[in-house]
Parts: structure tokens; C-alpha cells; sequence
């Protein structure tokens, strides 16, 4: 699949023409070797010591609220570690907000880690879990969100997330984030071509020597071996960013280089680069709202139900458990599924969910009556209500759909065409011994005549 793709650079190292190879690596890792002293907060090695394995469900989702809107950085962590002994590195997927994310990969020795920026719309953001392989759990060792200012990255349509690919700090000789990094990105130590080296300074764009008159320092970006560039003059105390964006499709064999101009009398020099993934689709909308808040009115009454989180539906067939959906951009849920969820109480109105073709919540203990809004979808064909505790009468909205199959048995204080009802028991008494009158009149006329005769 073609991917966009686009770098951004640089400042600082001294060498003639510097490569920079495009491998296929698309995690970012960092060597986890055993500590001599705990830095909270330096690389985040901390984080590696603990993590979290999901071994039910297809799809576990960490919903994050109170996210400021705008963009934002998420990254999230994963440091296998052979903690379960098996020497069995997982692979599993990693979604946020109903798009998917990357394949994670893992090790026994290596600390990965993936980072994506995207603008949000709400305020906040799901990240989920999947598992892709039998017996291959996933797991997470942190999840982190910072807020950006709006402007960075904005040369971005908003429509479509970044995937860190690389970021690198020339010279560099240790990874460096927050405070070194006010937006805390994770800044990798820059390894490649030679000449690199550190700067004196605290940013990350530092200053150049002030050039003398006769000299020049000119140079482009080349892409193999075609230029990307105009000639790009750093000068002294001022940061040169350059965006190359625009569809340039890249594989392991891509090379970008430095490459002078024949007027320049000094080498190129870069001091960072930044490398992002573009899928080539957009950010997904979610499942459709009139679902999702049916689906929030049914979570807020049954408790059971409210450790699902993250998009119900995206991306598929990544859905909650207990739904099916349409294949849609915005999918609908088509298909309630809660069979023997040993739900109680009555339903909640879910009207909104007017896509519903099934609704299954047999055997469960749900009791009260039945709402009329069940038979007021418009394409319900299946609905099973049996082995429940509902009562009072089947709604006719329900018993005059044409097509529709409905099952209520194992409803004992429910009236069916088959069951007679069952007459509240204040006024049936009443009606009992009224009953019990007449037959005793009957009887007393029945006796009447015989003495009669
Ligand atoms: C961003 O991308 C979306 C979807 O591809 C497109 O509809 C929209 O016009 C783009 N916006 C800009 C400003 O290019
Ligand atoms: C390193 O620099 C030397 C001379 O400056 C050059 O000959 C060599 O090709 C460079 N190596 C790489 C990997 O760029
Ligand atoms: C430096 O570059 C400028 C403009 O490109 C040019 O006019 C000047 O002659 C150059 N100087 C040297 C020493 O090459
Ligand atoms: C580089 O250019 C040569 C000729 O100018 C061409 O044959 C070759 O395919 C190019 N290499 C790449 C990787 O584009
Ligand atoms: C990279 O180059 C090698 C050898 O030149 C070639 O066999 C391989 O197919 C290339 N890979 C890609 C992704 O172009
Ligand atoms: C430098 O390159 C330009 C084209 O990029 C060319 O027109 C010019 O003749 C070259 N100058 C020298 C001194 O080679
Ligand atoms: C009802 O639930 C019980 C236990 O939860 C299960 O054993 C049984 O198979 C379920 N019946 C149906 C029809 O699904
Ligand atoms: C139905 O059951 C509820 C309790 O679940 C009860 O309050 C209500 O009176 C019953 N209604 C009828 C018509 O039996
Ligand atoms: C009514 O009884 C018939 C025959 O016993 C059965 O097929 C049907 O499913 C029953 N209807 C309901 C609503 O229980
Ligand atoms: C009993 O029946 C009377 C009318 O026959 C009705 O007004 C009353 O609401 C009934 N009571 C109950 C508890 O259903």
C-alpha cells in the first residue's frame, strides 16, 4: 500500500554528503538494558517495569476523557520482557479512535514504542487493543497523551493523523523529551552517515558559527538521486525548517541525502528529522451518534456492559462484542446481541438505534413491560426476547410487523395470544369472587329446580 510520507529537518553535522537510509523499521525502539539507576521521567525506562495483558475479548479500549481539543500526541509503550516465561513475543494490533493504528510488535529484550499525533474534535480519545493472533494477548506497559499547540504540524490536512516513523537528534548522545522538549516527543539518538556532532546549546535548533564572507553553505535534499530541493542556505542564528511533503512514496532501499550545491564552500549540516507515516485514509467520523448514545443509554443502565469502551463499531471487525454493524464509512449497528448477560432491571429507550435488524436479549431477567419502541424499527426482522421476567402485554406495534420474528416465551407474567393474561392481582380477586357469586347462584338455581321438581 502507498503511503505518503514527508520529513522535516534540520540543523547541525559536518560531512560532506550525509545518507540517511530508510529502513523498514517502523518502531521506534530503545534498547532496554538492565538499569543502574532509576530516571523518572529521562526516557521513561520506568514505565517498562510494569504492564497490563488482556486475554478476553477481541478488542480492549482505554477511553481517555478531559483531552484538551486540537492536536495531540499519543504514545503509547510496550516492553514484553518474557513476563509470562513463554519467550512468545506477542503481535497485536493497536487502534485509536476506531482507526487503526499499527501492528505493535514486541520482543524479549526491546522497549518499543508508537507515537501519533492527530487533531481531535472532542474532548477525548480511545486507544484500543486487538487481539490478531489465538493466544497471542495483547498488552501495554504505558499510554501517554500530551497536548500540541494547534500550529505545529498544521502544514497537515487535518483529516489525516501522523505515524512517527523516525525522530532523530543529530549528535545527540542521548535520547532527550520533556523539558529539553516542551511537547515531551521522544527525540532518538541520530546514528547515521558520520561527522555528526554536539552542539553547545539547549534547544533544538541551535546556532551556527556566523560564516565568513567567502564562505557559502549551500545545499539540497535529494531523494536517491533526484533533488527535492531548492538550495537551502542556513544562516547564522536563524532555524531552517524544511517540509518535504507531497506523495513521496518510499521503500527500504530509499535513501535521502545532503548533497552540496557546486557554490557552496562548506558542507551540509542538519541537526534533526522528523519522518511520519500518512495512511492513506482519512480519520475515521466513528460509528454513527444515534448508535452510540443508544448504545450509552444501555451502558448507563447495565453496568455489565460499561467496561466496552473506545469506538463500538471501528475499525472492523474490531466491534464490541455484543453488536454487529453495517460495513458503512459510518457504520450502524445492525445487530443487538446480549443473549444470557445476566442483565436485570427494564430497558432503557435505545430508540435512536433505528438500524437495529436484530435484537437477541434472551435469557436474561429483564422484567417490566415491553417497550413500544422495539416494533417502531424500521428493519427489525429477529427479536428474541425469551426467558425474561417481562410482563403486561406484547405491544401491537410488534404483533402487526410483517416479517418480523418474535419470540417471548419463557415469560411467565407476560399476556400472548397463547397465554391468557394474567390480570393484576387486586382487581382478579375481586373478579375471582364475583365469579365464585355467580356459580354459587348457579348452583343454588341448580339445586332450586331439582327441589322444584
Ligand atoms: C483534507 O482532506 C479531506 C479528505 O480527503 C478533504 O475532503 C479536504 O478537502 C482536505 N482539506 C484540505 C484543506 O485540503
Ligand atoms: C565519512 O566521511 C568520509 C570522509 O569525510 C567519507 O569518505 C565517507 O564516505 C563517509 N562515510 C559515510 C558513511 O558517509
Ligand atoms: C556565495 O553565494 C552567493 C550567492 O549564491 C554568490 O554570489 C557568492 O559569489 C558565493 N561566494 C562564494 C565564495 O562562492
Ligand atoms: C539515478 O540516475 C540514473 C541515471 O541518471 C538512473 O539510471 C538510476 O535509475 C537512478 N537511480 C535511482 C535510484 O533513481
Ligand atoms: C532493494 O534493493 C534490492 C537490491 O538492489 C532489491 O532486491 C529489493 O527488491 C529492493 N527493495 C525494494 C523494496 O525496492
Ligand atoms: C552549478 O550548477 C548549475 C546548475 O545547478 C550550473 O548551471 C552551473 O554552471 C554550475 N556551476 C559550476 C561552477 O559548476
Ligand atoms: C441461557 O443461559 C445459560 C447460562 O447463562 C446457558 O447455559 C444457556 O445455554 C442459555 N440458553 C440459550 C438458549 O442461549
Ligand atoms: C410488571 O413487573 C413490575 C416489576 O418488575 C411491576 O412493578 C409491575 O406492576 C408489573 N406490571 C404488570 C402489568 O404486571
Ligand atoms: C403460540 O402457540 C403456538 C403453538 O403452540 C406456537 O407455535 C407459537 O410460537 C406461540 N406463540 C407465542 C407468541 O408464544
Ligand atoms: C382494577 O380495575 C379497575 C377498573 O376495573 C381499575 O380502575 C384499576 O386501576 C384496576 N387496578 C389495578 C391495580 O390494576
Amino acid at each position: 500500500m502507498a503511503s505518503r510520507w514527508f520529513i522535516i529537518s534540520l540543523v547541525l553535522s559536518l560531512c560532506t554528503s550525509l545518507s540517511i537510509s530508510a529502513d523498514v523499521l517502523s518502531a521506534l525502539t530503545v534498547d532496554h538494558r538492565p538499569r543502574t539507576e532509576t530516571k523518572v521521567g529521562s526516557l521513561g525506562y520506568r514505565v517498562a517495569d510494569t504492564l497490563r495483558v488482556f486475554t478476553t475479548r477481541n478488542k480492549n479500549c482505554y477511553h481517555i476523557d478531559s483531552v484538551k481539543k486540537g492536536r495531540v500526541l499519543v504514545r503509547a509503550s510496550f516492553y514484553y520482557g518474557n513476563y509470562d516465561g513463554k519467550s512468545l513475543p506477542p503481535k497485536f494490533d493497536l487502534h485509536f479512535d476506531g482507526n487503526f493504528w499499527t501492528t505493535v510488535q514486541t520482543s524479549n529484550t526491546e522497549f518499543y514504542y508508537y507515537e501519533v499525533t492527530c487533531v481531535l474534535k472532542k474532548e477525548s480519545i480511545s486507544v484500543c487493543l486487538a487481539q490478531t493472533e489465538p493466544s497471542q494477548f495483547p498488552f501495554i506497559s504505558a499510554l501517554e497523551v500530551r497536548s500540541l499547540e494547534s500550529s505545529m504540524y498544521d502544514y497537515v490536512n487535518d483529516s489525516y493523523p501522523l505515524l512517527v516513523w523516525k525522530r532523530v537528534a543529530f549528535g545527540s548522545k542521548t535520547v532527550f523529551r520533556y523539558q529539553d522538549d516542551p511537547y515531551d516527543r521522544l527525540w532518538n539518538v541520530g546514528g547515521y552517515g558520520n561527522g555528526s556532532i554536539p552542539v553547545s546549546g539547549d534547544a533544538i535548533f541551535t546556532k551556527r558559527p556566523q560564516l565568513g564572507p567567502s564562505q557559502n553553505r549551500s545545499f539540497r535534499i535529494f531523494k536517491d538521486n533526484e533533488s527535492y530541493s531548492e538550495p537551502i542556505r542556513p544562516l547564522y542564528g536563524n532555524c531552517v525548517e524544511m517540509i518535504l511533503d507531497s506523495a513521496i512514496a518510499v521503500s527500504s532501499n530509499t535513501t535521502f541525502s545532503l548533497v552540496p550545491t557546486n557554490v557552496s564552500t562548506l558542507p551540509p549540516l542538519i541537526n534533526a528529522l522528523e519522518i511520519f507515516r500518512i495512511p492513506d485514509d482519512k480519520l475515521t467520523d466513528g460509528t454513527n451518534k444515534k448508535d452510540v448514545e443508544g448504545l450509552a443509554a444501555l451502558q448507563e443502565r447495565f453496568s455489565l456492559l460499561q467496561s466496552w469502551a473506545g469506538d463500538p463499531c471501528l475499525p472492523a471487525p474490531y466491534t464490541w462484542d455484543w453488536i454487529k454493524c453495517s460495513l458503512a464509512p459510518i457504520p450502524r449497528v445492525t445487530e443487538l446481541l446480549l443473549n444470557g448477560f445476566g442483565l436485570s432491571g427494564s430497558l432503557p429507550d435505545f430508540s435512536s438505534m433505528d438500524a437495529l435488524q436484530t435484537i437477541d436479549v434472551q435469557n436474561n431477567s429483564l422484567g417490566g413491560p415491553i417497550p413500544d419502541f422495539l416494533g417502531t424499527f424500521p428493519n427489525l426482522k429477529i427479536l428474541n426476547l425469551a426467558n425474561n421476567q417481562f410482563n403486561g402485554s406484547v405491544p401491537a406495534s410488534m404483533t402487526a410487523k410483517k416479517g418480523l420474528v418474535l419470540t417471548v416465551s419463557g415469560n411467565p407474567g407476560l399476556c400472548t395470544s397463547n397465554v391468557t393474561c394474567h390480570i393484576p392481582q387486586a382487581n382478579s380477586s375481586t373478579n375471582n369472587n364475583k365469579m365464585k357469586n355467580i356459580l354459587e347462584l348457579l348452583f343454588a338455581a341448580v339445586i332450586a329446580s331439582i327441589v322444584i321438581l
